[in-house]
């Protein structure tokens, strides 16, 4: 699967057909990010008919009908598109997650209750750690509701009794009025809560890549430190610009990151531009860097056991 000396692995694939090639309890945390654009958008509506002199539609014995609309299950024909879409990756992921594996699932508010009870039943309810609220301040205010600025990330482990968890490590914040702490403590600052006030990537940053859904190193950083140890597997999915992967080898972890989008790949092919020990499954990155340092154009069964 990952040689332990390599820096990581990156796919241009369907991550089901990924996920089902890892061996079982392989990989030590994961991260996903999945968009929410996989089902298919269709409308069904429900119909109940009822008899009527004036109905459009003749039924037994010359009887006439018509039809009444009785509503629209769009709303949640799109959640069960999304649902079916994750579900089947879901369990593939708790299969490949170490015992002490934790995971971690990026969506939005619209979403993250469907995922709650979807991951509950992969999981165990009693595996459920947190849901992070990652709050942040940019983009227009509708003047009819309060202002959605947060996304939802949801933390499941393995087995809650034998999870990492290095609360040592986490980069400590500035408290809020550290006069009222005292010196000692507004040095130390204190340990981040599940509610991270955190920037989105700023726009015209060195950060920046131009994919569009790209997240912050800020928040994939905290995450890898929090639940992996130096020289832990990260498993990535949805990796998009790569950002877990960005994050991972900064941190001295090991990265698996997948993508069914070629730009995806063309992104990260940029970011990772001259990082030593990175092999590429059936996409070849040199096109696209500067500095190519990697093995190209290998399939998916080359790289997997
Ligand atoms: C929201 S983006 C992830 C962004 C990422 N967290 C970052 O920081 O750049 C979701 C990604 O999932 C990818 N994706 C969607 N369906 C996929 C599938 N079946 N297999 C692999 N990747 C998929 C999309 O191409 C997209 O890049």
């Amino acid at each position: 699967m990952i040689d332990p000396s390599a820096t990581g692995v990156i796919y241009l694939a369907d991550n089901l057909d990924v996920l089902r090639a890892l061996p079982t309890e392989s990989v030590d945390l994961i991260y996903i990010d999945p968009p929410f654009n996989t089902g298919k958008d269709q409308q069904r509506v429900q119909l109940k008919t009822v008899r009527s002199e004036e109905g459009d539609r003749v039924g037994f014995q010359g009887r006439r009908y018509k039809s009444i609309v009785l509503g629209s299950r769009q709303f949640s024909d799109v959640f069960d598109d999304y649902l079916a879409f994750l579900e089947p990756r879901l369990i593939e992921a708790h299969r490949v997650l170490a015992p002490h594996g934790s995971f971690y699932l990026h969506v939005d508010y619209r979403e993250v209750h469907y995922c709650k009870v979807l991951l509950d039943a992969i999981f165990g309810r009693e595996s459920f750690l947190n849901e992070i609220i990652w709050a942040y301040d940019y983009g227009g205010r509708p003047k009819n509701r309060w202002p959605p600025k947060h996304d939802n990330i949801l933390l499941y482990v393995k087995d809650p009794s034998r999870y990492v968890f290095n609360v040592d490590e986490i980069e400590r914040i500035p408290y809020m009025a550290p006069g009222l702490v005292g010196p000692e403590k507004a040095a130390r600052g204190k340990l981040p809560t599940d509610c991270w006030w955190h920037t989105i990537v700023p726009t015209n940053g060195a950060e920046k890549t131009g994919y569009p859904t790209q997240k912050p190193l800020g928040i994939l950083r905290r995450i890898i430190q929090a639940s992996s140890k130096p020289g832990s597997l990260v498993l990535d999915f949805f990796a998009g610009s790569g950002t877990t992967g960005m994050a991972a080898l900064e941190l001295g972890r090991r990265f698996i990151l997948v993508d069914n989008n070629p730009e995806a790949l063309a992104v990260m092919a940029r970011r990772f531009d001259g990082v030593e020990g990175i092999t590429w499954s059936g996409f070849d990155p040199a096109p696209y860097q500067q500095r190519p340092t990697a093995v190209a154009g290998m399939t998916c069964q080359d790289t997997t056991p």
